[in-house]
C-alpha cells in the first residue's frame, strides 16, 4: 500500500515538474535577413511574386550576364508551359521586360 502511494506520489511530481517547464518564458531569437530578393527596378516586385514560390533567386542570378531578351522569352514560357508556373501573360511579358534589363 504505501508502495503505491508512493509510486503515485512521484508520477504527480514528474506531471508538475512538466508543467512548470512549459509555462517559461518564450525564446527569441532574430532571423537572418531574408535572401530571397532579386535585383531592384521595374517590374522586380511582380517577378519575385511568380518567380520565388518554387526555387530561389539563385536560379535567375546565375545565369551568364546579360542573355538578353529572347533568352528571358524563353525561360519564362518554359517555366509557364514545362513547369506549370501559372502566369498570365501580361506578367510574363513584364517580367520578360524586368529580367532582360537587368540580368
Ligand atoms: C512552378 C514552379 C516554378 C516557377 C513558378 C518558376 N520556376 Fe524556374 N524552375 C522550375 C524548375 C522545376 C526548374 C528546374 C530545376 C532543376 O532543373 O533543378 C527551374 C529552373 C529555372 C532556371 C534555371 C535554368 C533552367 O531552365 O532550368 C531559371 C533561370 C528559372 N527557373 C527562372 C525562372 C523565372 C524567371 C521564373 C518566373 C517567371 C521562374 N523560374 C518560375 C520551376 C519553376
Amino acid at each position: 500500500m504505501t508502495r503505491l502511494f508512493f509510486r503515485r506520489a512521484r508520477v504527480v511530481a514528474l506531471v508538475v515538474l512538466a508543467a512548470g517547464t512549459a509555462s517559461a518564458s518564450p525564446v527569441r531569437y532574430d532571423l537572418p535577413e531574408d535572401t530571397a530578393k532579386l535585383k531592384p527596378g521595374p517590374g522586380a516586385a511582380v517577378a519575385e511574386a511568380h518567380c520565388l514560390s518554387c526555387h530561389s533567386p539563385d536560379y535567375i542570378a546565375t545565369q551568364p550576364a546579360r542573355k538578353g531578351h529572347a533568352f528571358w522569352t524563353a525561360e519564362v514560357t518554359k517555366m509557364i508551359k514545362v513547369y506549370g508556373a501559372p502566369i498570365e501573360e501580361a506578367d510574363a511579358k513584364a517580367i520578360t521586360d524586368y529580367l532582360t534589363a537587368t540580368y
